[in-house]
């Protein structure tokens, strides 16, 4: 099809040039990307690539001025691309982020990152080696109520962090080729690594295929956290509601966010049970408090578009993004560890640290 015209000249308000980006895959995810892509004043879409002509009719019929063709090999050689984004299935992001990052193209890849840490590995020194901008899509980390607990978490207002639970059910699309464990549970892995600043020290996992025995649709996956945070993250496409639901329990205060809520995503509660030693050889006393519930402003920015956003930010500015290739290992090897204890029958795995590649 067309190739696409040199767009030099364009520049948003800031008078910075926008990144000209590639998309490939376009599928269930890929139309919302592009979507944000295309509004935004920081990116210029020159390409629309997927193997489906059928995908790329009707990308066009939404985006007329965008080339599209079925070839990878046409976009990378297309020196006006600057980036390529990738919603593809799972199993083929490595080849696909290899194949940009080794023709010099900054990559924002879809979560999670790759299929395994080798590949996530290869992916994180290959654009480092070459100074390239490598972005995983975690996109709950850009959602503004993520950011508030966040923000809540680090002023110190829940104390110190006991334990999080967390709900990601409903009857979902199952997936043909992964688990539910790595089609939903890399936002809560994401996010809790964003929320501790750590990554978990070991996951046992129990879980089973209902429908396709050979995929799991339902996974209860146990997480320690090396500061003694426990967690748990339950994930299924089998509900007969769906549940967007965290809960975060501190020292001092606790908090929900439930991500169905169209307003009150985030509450804080002022409730919690304090522990007082006995005077003399008496029993210990325990007090309950419950006080106000409090629940904070949001902001109704699109996460995606705030993806969107910081990753044109970084690929012009050279920052390097919050969900940066490391992020995005650290969240494979959480599910690669899940998956070898689900195999083991639950038994607790231990992490290697994913904070290097040797
Ligand atoms: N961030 C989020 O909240 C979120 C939500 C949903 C999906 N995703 C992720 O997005 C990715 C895609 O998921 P999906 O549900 O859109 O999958 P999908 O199967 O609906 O779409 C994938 C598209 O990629 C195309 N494709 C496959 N191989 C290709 C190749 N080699 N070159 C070009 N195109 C190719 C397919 O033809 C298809 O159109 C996955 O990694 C998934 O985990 C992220």
């Amino acid at each position: 099809m067309t190739p696409p015209l040199a767009h030099g000249s364009r520049s948003d308000v800031s008078g910075v040039l926008p990144v000209n980006v590639a998309l490939v895959g376009y599928g269930y995810w890929g139309p919302n990307l592009l979507r944000n892509y295309m509004e935004l004043p920081g990116a210029h879409v020159v390409w629309v690539c997927d193997t489906r002509p059928e995908a790329l009719t009707k990308a066009k019929a939404r985006y007329p001025a965008v080339a599209a063709t079925t070839d990878l090999g046409v976009v990378l050689a297309d020196e006006s691309v600057e980036a390529v984004v990738i919603a593809t299935p799972i199993s083929t992001h490595h080849a696909l982020a290899k194949a940009a990052l080794e023709a010099g193209k900054h990559v924002f890849v879809e979560k999670p990152m790759t299929a395994d840490t080798a590949q996530a590995c290869e992916l994180v020194e290959l654009a480092a080696a070459r100074g390239l901008t490598l972005m995983v899509g975690h996109t709950f980390v850009f959602s503004p109520p993520v950011r508030k607990v966040k923000q809540i978490i680090e002023s110190g207002e829940l104390g110190d962090i006991y334990f999080v639970t967390t709900q990601r059910v409903n009857l979902g699309l199952h997936q043909k080729d992964v688990s539910v464990i790595w089609d939903l549970a890399p936002h809560d892995l994401s996010i809790l690594q964003y929320w501790t600043e750590e990554a978990p020290a070991s996951v046992s996992v129990t879980g089973r295929g209902c429908i396709v025995p050979s995929i799991p649709d339902v996974a209860f996956v146990s997480l320690r956290f090396p500061s003694g945070i426990v967690a748990e993250v339950q994930v299924s496409w089998l509900s007969p509601v769906k549940l967007r639901r965290t809960i975060v329990v501190g020292s001092h205060k606790m908090l929900v966010y439930d991500d169905t809520e169209n307003v009150e995503k985030v509450k804080v509660f002022d409730h919690g049970v304090d522990f007082q030693e006995p005077e003399d050889f008496g029993e210990f006393q325990l007090s309950y408090r419950t006080g106000d519930i409090v629940a904070p402003k949001l902001s109704s920015t699109e996460p995606l578009w705030l993806e969107a956003e910081h990753f044109v930010h970084c690929v012009r500015s050279g920052e390097t993004p919050i969900t940066d290739g490391w992020a995005g290992l650290r969240v494979v090897a959480a599910l690669e560890a899940a998956q070898a204890s689900l195999e083991s029958g639950g038994i607790e795995t231990r992490l290697a640290g994913a904070d290097s590649c040797a």
